[in-house]
């Protein structure tokens, strides 16, 4: 059997700041025919019931830096899975924020060493991957490593990028890069201005080195080579220059994970059939928790998300304060963590009108289930968004998604479509607070004024398939042609 090398920065429930955990945790056990084993750094931020799961395999030396330094293969059984994590304190114990994350600096010497680390523990494992499929920017240094390790161990050993978020390039200065790494400026030297700038873009270099490419929607694949920032965010041309080495793969859900008919988080469990009355005391439960009026009447919105520009939540702001000053019977729920000034947005909303908007500011593994079960409505108006995993749960849990048509929301919402009784949700063009205010207006008219298409369209919602097992079935083939198979 063929071995794939399933490399991330994120997995839940291990470490988790957005997507690409979920999607580290589900994909690889739905793909069939490889074995894959999933890699990460051994977070000092991994709660210690997890990380004391972790057993060293063997320790090894690698120079990094300057310096020769130690680090241990680990393996932890979770839940009848492995999971194989690089333990090496110094870079990912030791920082004391509590983030996943640090700052650009930071976070390239401390991947960058990760990759270098995987490199020298590979060959003492003797663990010969036919494939190392890599995630975003801190792992795509590997692609640029292996183009210059001339070890017979690696010979057969090719590279596929997944590319999550293109927004996230990893940009930082790069003498630091090249002292860290030892690899050579050439490969970094790909835009006329690449030196004078004296940047290392790790995406950019791994956009032009990995053997195949990969993003998360077809639509996404589309976008990226399109210029602008939303879109290719610089990286279009060189997108361009590898289209024919590039597919687009929708996301899933791991759907018995998240099943409104078994969660044991959300305080009542329903199934498509009877949902009306469980969503209803669902969403009771959830206007007391959130301090929001119980009200049954009212249409609740929930946005659940990491709050910045891309996630589009000014939109929501704008739309819910003039839609609530002019009196419509809706309630917001915020629940995410973010950045500024969008977290301090929101909050002058929940101030302002108390029982009608509540947020919770902060990042949250055990909430988002409850509240995608007593929401009406899910939220995502994204200025762009490579697939999107809130709305395939939201839907799952019968919160009908108003979203914007970008990336993969275009290709997991099909419009509501009254005429032909189709459809599963309500999608706008423009990025604009208007533009989210007439979808927002449309879906209202419908929840107050046609209860039974309101049910039907939330059956319909539940029953969508958002499961790995189409995409799953992609990669597969992707994995096949790529280990000549
Ligand atoms: C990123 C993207 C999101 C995607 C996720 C997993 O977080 O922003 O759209 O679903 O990665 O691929």
């Amino acid at each position: 059997m063929k071995k794939i090398l399933f490399v991330t920065a994120e997995c839940a429930p291990f470490a988790k700041a957005g997507g690409l955990a979920d999607v580290s945790a589900s994909l690889p056990p739905a793909i069939c025919g490889y074995e894959i084993r999933t890699i990460f750094p051994l977070y000092g931020i991994i709660r210690d019931s997890l990380r004391t799961l972790f057993q060293p395999c063997f320790s090894f030396s690698c120079d990094f830096d300057g310096k020769r330094r130690t680090a241990a293969l680990c393996r932890a059984v979770y839940q009848g899975r492995y999971f194989y994590a690089i333990d090496a304190p110094e870079f990912f114990v030791a920082n004391g924020s509590g983030r996943l994350y640090l700052d650009a600096a930071a976070d390239n010497r401390r991947f960058l060493f990760f990759c270098r680390a995987l490199l020298a523990a590979l060959p003492i494992w003797d663990y010969q991957p036919d494939l190392l499929h890599l995630n975003d920017w801190h792992t795509s240094f590997l692609s640029i490593m292996l183009r210059h390790d001339k070890s017979e161990f690696f010979q057969n050993t090719k590279t596929l990028l997944t590319i999550h978020n293109i927004g996230c390039m990893g940009i930082t200065r790069l003498p630091a890069v090249l002292r860290q790494s030892g690899l050579p400026c050439s490969d970094f030297l790909t835009g006329p201005f690449a030196w004078r700038i004296r940047n290392s873009n790790p995406l950019k270099s791994g956009i032009l080195t990995a053997d195949f490419l990969s993003t998360v929607s077809p639509s996404y694949a589309a976008e990226l080579a399109t210029d602008g920032p939303d879109k290719g965010n610089y990286l279009s041309r060189y997108i361009r220059r590898r289209s024919g080495s590039l597919v687009g793969i929708r996301n899933g859900i791991d759907t018995d994970l998240y099943n409104p008919a078994t969660d044991a988080s959300i305080p009542y469990r329903y199934s498509a059939c009877q949902s009306e009355s469980g969503k209803a005391a669902c969403k009771h439960s959830l206007q007391n928790r959130f301090g929001l009026c119980p009200d049954p009447n009212a249409m609740l919105c929930a946005m659940v998300s990491r709050f910045c520009e891309q996630k589009g939540s000014s939109l929501t702001c704008t739309c819910a304060e003039k839609m609530l000053r002019g009196g419509a019977p809706l309630q917001f729920v915020f629940l995410g963590d973010g950045n500024e000034p969008f977290l301090t947005e929101i909050q002058r909303l929940a101030d302002e009108f108390p029982g009608r908007v509540s947020a919770m500011l902060h990042f949250s593994q055990s909430l988002p289930p409850s509240v995608y079960a007593g929401a009406d409505v899910f939220l995502m108006p994204s200025l762009y968004e490579p697939c999107g995993l809130g709305q395939l749960i939201a839907m799952r849990y019968g919160a009908v998604p108003v979203v914007r048509r970008t990336g993969g929301l275009a290709d997991t919402i099909v419009p509501y479509d009254p005429a032909a009784d189709q459809g599963c949700g309500f999608l706008f063009d423009e990025y604009s607070a208007d533009a989210l205010m007439a979808s927002l207006t449309e879906t209202l008219s419908l929840y107050l004024h046609d209860k039974t298409a309101w049910r039907e369209l939330v059956a319909r919602c539940m029953s969508f398939d958002s499961s790995w097992a189409s995409p799953a079935k992609e990669y597969g083939r992707l994995y096949g042609r790529l280990c000549n198979e």
